[in-house]
């Protein structure tokens, strides 16, 4: 027997793909927090405001110590501090909490036994905004940066049967280097915002894969397995029970596997019929199991083909609020609440603004049918020439392909939002682009990109975006009507698109107060919005390539940059449902519009039988 060096695949905190699949225990509930605005817990007193020497032997030890005898001086205690529901943001939790920025900590203390001496066990967060040092029994684990993305780390060696003190410090302190950077409209929710899961694994597991309909073919699923552990070379068995197929390959010196199989009877995953397979993965004692859907997505010219058949992307766009609640979704209530809103519009698609959601979504997306635009949060006035930043933007997005890759909702990946173009944003933009195809060539690839008026002709509206060259679908936001004028101007725009690539609107709309009623001039009455949505649909029809909208927006929302008195309050009102659930005049403009257009595509969107 050859002894093989012993190699450990993949760096051990690598993200670990569908933790619902998996050996789980929920760290969900009542953690004790202490707020720390000058980061007392983090740097030493002496070096303020933040200089570059922070002491982090002072960190979450020294938030964590417990009192002795009373002669001991303790200020920071989290047993006699109160408590936050995880997941959930602090910001609407407590009152106090609503504008804060800056960093908190948290505790949760637990008891955790392995079932099996040889397993290995990680800690994993859906999320948590904006960035975190997290640390186990006062050892750090790591430092993770981005307020919408998965991160885990493995804990196998320093967990203890009971008694085991997991500590977090989260900030959501904005910085210009950031992504997204200082600003933004939309509230900047701190916190644990997502579930917190221990996972026990097999000391080698798979780590993850990817499980697809070959492109370009029409029956055959393609994909890999990959290993994480010290005997890399172990067979993997893939099964897709209903479909009658099962493959055993074995995994290379690094741990990957890829596998491929044809169906005769395969049915494609499609809006009209969201068909999903069980599909499971085993390697050693270890199981896992996953629901994936089969689907094609492409263009050709200005159609956008699912499964073959061009078809017209009924859709709305949606913040990860629950405007109810006044704070940010994180349940699959919450996404229910959102997607079935969204189901009332009658679409077949939502457009997930500004950054990607969580995972209950996107399943959620998955069983019910609905398409989904996915996006990096490279937010307006990104750091265009600073490299952290463009690292920052590139794992954010490995880490949500890493996460979705095997969800048939998801069929774009969108690079950016409304970024003023320069060069360097463009150069930016095409790095995000070619990393997001090298991972997944199986999707296509838009942004909001910038328009701009003829100089010669103010009623010429232009799309002309060098960054449009590098996207499968020519997409922007437009605000005639709102922010360009009066509704009745879109009578007069023209467009100038000059691309043979399917065209998307991705954001229009106007702020209505739910209940305020007027003339259609009077801004802010539900009247005023209604007619803005019947004229701005009558215009993007005329575009020869309009293949898609996703109006501004399905529920009001928490902004920092809205506070007009009796009217705003806080809150972006350019919702078609008001932040008590109540459906506004223009709901039903948009869903006539959509009654009329699926009637349309009709033949296209019902699960083709292919
Ligand atoms: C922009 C931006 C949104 C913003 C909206 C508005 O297009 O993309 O994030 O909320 O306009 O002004 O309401």
């Amino acid at each position: 027997m050859v002894c093989l060096p012993m190699i450990m695949l993949a760096e051990t905190n690598s993200l670990i793909q569908n933790v619902k699949g998996r050996n789980t225990i929920s760290l969900n509930g009542k953690w004790n927090y202490i707020i720390d605005p000058y980061e007392t817990g983090y740097y030493d007193y002496r070096y303020m405001p933040y200089d570059e020497s922070p002491n982090p032997s002072n960190g979450a030890f020294y938030m964590d110590l417990q009192q002795k005898d009373k002669t001991e001086l303790i200020e920071y205690s989290f047993d006699k501090s109160p408590t936050l529901w995880v997941p959930g943001d602090w910001n609407s939790q407590d009152n106090k909490l609503l504008y804060y920025e800056g960093t908190i900590w948290y505790r949760r203390l637990f008891d955790f036994r392995k079932t099996s001496a040889t397993d290995r066990v990680y800690i994993y967060f859906g999320a948590a905004n904006y960035e975190s040092d997290v640390y186990l029994n006062g050892k750090k684990l790591g430092k993770h940066i981005g307020g919408f993305t998965p991160f885990n780390y493995e804990v196998t060696s320093l967990l203890k049967p009971e008694g085991n003190s997991l500590v977090v410090k989260v900030d959501n302190k904005r910085k210009k280097e950031a992504v997204p950077t200082l600003n933004t409209d939309w509230w900047n929710y701190g916190g644990i915002t997502r579930d917190v899961t221990l996972m026990e694994v097999t000391s080698t597991f798979i780590q993850d894969y990817l499980v697809q309909l070959k492109k370009g073919t029409e029956n055959e699923i393609a994909g890999y397995v990959q290993l994480n552990g010290i005997v890399p070379q172990q067979s993997v068995k893939i099964s897709i029970p209903e479909l009658k197929l099962t493959t055993e390959v074995t995994a290379d010196l690094t741990g990957k596997a890829t596998f491929s199989f044809k169906s005769k009877n395969l049915v494609r995953w499609a809006p009209g019929h969201p068909k999903l397979y069980k599909v499971e993965l085993s390697c050693n004692s270890q199981k896992i199991t996953d629901n994936i859907g089969f689907r094609t997505i492409e263009t050709r010219g200005n159609d956008i083909l699912l499964n073959g058949e061009s078809i017209f992307l009924r859709g709305i766009c949606i913040h990860e609020e629950n405007s109810l609640r006044g704070g940010r979704a994180y349940s699959e209530q919450d996404a229910q609440m959102l997607l079935n809103s969204a189901r009332e519009l009658n679409c077949n698609y939502v457009r997930l603004a500004h950054y990607p959601h969580s995972e209950n979504m996107i399943r959620l997306a998955d069983e019910m049918g609905i398409l989904v635009w996915e996006e990096d949060p490279v937010y307006w006035t990104i750091q265009w020439n600073n490299p952290a930043t463009l690292s920052n933007a590139l794992q954010q997005l490995t880490d949500v392909i890493t996460r979705d890759k095997n969800r048939a909702s998801v069929i774009i990946w969108s690079m950016a939002n409304e970024t003023p173009e320069s060069e360097a944003r463009t150069t930016f933009l095409k790095k995000l682009a070619a990393h997001a195809r090298e991972m997944d060539n199986s999707r296509l690839i838009s942004a909001a990109l910038e328009i701009h008026a003829n100089p010669a002709n103010p009623n010429e509206r232009i799309v002309e975006d060098p960054f449009a060259d590098y996207v499968d679908i020519v997409n922007f936001n437009e605000y005639v009507g709102w922010y360009d004028g009066l509704p009745d101007k879109c009578d007069q725009i023209v467009w100038n698109i000059k691309y043979n690539k399917p065209v998307m609107i991705s954001e229009f709309g106007g702020d209505a107060l739910q209940g305020m009623h007027g003339d259609i001039m009077t801004r802010f009455s539900e009247e005023y919005q209604e007619n803005l949505f019947a004229q701005t649909l009558k215009m993007l029809s005329k575009i020869p390539q309009f293949r898609g909208v996703s109006p501004w927006i399905l529920y009001d929302f928490r902004s920092p940059k809205r506070f007009l008195p009796n009217i705003q309050d806080g809150w972006n009102r350019k919702g078609v449902i008001s932040q008590n659930g109540v459906k506004k005049k223009a709901f039903y403009v948009l869903k006539s519009f959509y009654d009329q257009v699926e009637q349309k595509y009709k033949n296209q969107e019902n699960g083709n039988m292919k």
